[in-house]
């Protein structure tokens, strides 16, 4: 079967690495599942494999995406929850388990046209959602719903601020925390970016660093560095930074002397559990709320798909489709 394969991984070439070839189809083990993908979306996750970040080398060739739905053995339309692991070993929360991992990581992920995953991971698709649709939605939207609902446990009439409005998670969680009843502020770097941000449901964009109109009860903080002082000065004395990603740097000036003062809470997250991405999906069901898709493309042109996403043109996700 044809399939996008990372070969080989250059911090400053990642495409280099990448190569469509021909693999030998998966063969399911107990409690596993191969899925007919039908569409599968890209992450910057695929290209930091591809620079070498996150992944060690020697488990390549591997073949990358994170995010797909398609149909299973038995004819069911399905979407893959992301997160390959064991509630057990994580006390109730696959997130935590130790060995956890995304799909890609440790096993052939989904730019491919069949995919093996465990049968757990396995959710069915909403009528309502396209193909395409769900399949932008594993990764950023599920990391989003958790950040907001369960480690910022968001309530109608909350202040949110997001950071970073033109990123793949932040741009989810605008749209998922207007909602659910918030007032919305966001931050980006480009004047079009912060006009999207509005359209997508912000109420107040404004440029990195600039005061907001009030102080916000929760952050939703993937760029790392470059706006950490900001998240900690914009946010209520009590109130929660969730931080899922340090895009411009993992090491900020903590000014732990705001955080004790002003009893602030900093709270980690990572992907989400098979319940938040069942509710997640219900959600979107019910709300009419949907992902923005920028272009959908046949698996043989996936380079051009990456490559809009280095040159930062992308408004949306990126979707290919194998078939
Ligand atoms: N923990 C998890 O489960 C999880 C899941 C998904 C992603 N992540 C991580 O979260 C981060 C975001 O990923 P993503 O795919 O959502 O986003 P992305 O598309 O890579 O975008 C990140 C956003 O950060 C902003 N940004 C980047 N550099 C900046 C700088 N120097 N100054 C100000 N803003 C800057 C940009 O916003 P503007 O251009 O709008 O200013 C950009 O759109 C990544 O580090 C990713 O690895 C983590």
């Amino acid at each position: 079967m044809l399939a996008a394969v990372a070969v080989r991984q250059d911090p400053d070439d990642p495409l280099s690495g990448l190569e469509l070839r021909e693999v030998p189809g998966p063969v399911a083990p107990a409690d596993w599942a191969v899925v007919r993908v039908v569409a599968a979306a890209l992450n910057h996750h695929d290209l930091w494999t591809l620079r070498g970040v996150g992944h060690p080398a020697d488990r390549l060739p591997m073949v990358l995406g994170c995010d797909a739905a398609g149909i299973d053995e038995d004819g069911n339309e399905v979407v893959i929850h992301p997160v390959i692991g064991d509630p057990a070993a994580g006390g109730g929360d696959e997130t935590l388990d130790p060995g956890r991992a995304l799909l890609s990581e440790r096993h052939d992920g989904a730019f491919a046209e069949l995919v093996c995953v465990p049968r757990r991971n396995l959710v069915p698709k909403p009528a309502s959602l396209s193909f395409e649709e769900v399949a932008c939605l594993p990764v950023a939207w599920l990391t989003a719903y958790r950040m907001l609902f369960t480690q910022a446990r968001i309530r109608p009439g909350d202040r949110v601020l997001v950071q970073g409005a033109g990123g793949g998670v932040a741009t989810a969680a605008i749209a998922l925390a207007r909602g659910a009843g918030a007032t919305v502020y966001a931050t980006s770097r480009s004047a079009a970016k912060r006009a999207a941000a509005l359209e997508l449901g912000a109420h107040v964009v404004v440029p990195p660093g600039a005061r907001l109109p009030e102080r916000v009860d929760a952050v939703v903080e993937t760029v790392g560095e470059a706006t950490w002082a900001h998240s900690l000065k914009s946010l209520r004395p009590g109130g929660t930074i969730v931080v899922a990603g340090a895009t411009s740097g993992p090491d900020p000036a903590a000014d732990l002397n705001r955080v004790f003062y002003l009893q602030q809470r900093v709270l980690g997250s990572t992907g989400g559990t098979r319940d938040e991405f069942v509710r997640l999906l219900r959600f979107l069901d019910s709300s009419g709320i949907r992902p923005r898709i920028d272009r959908v493309l046949p698996l043989a042109r996936i380079h051009e798909g990456f490559r809009a996403m280095l040159d930062g043109e992308l408004t949306g996700k990126v979707v290919v489709r194998p078939g």
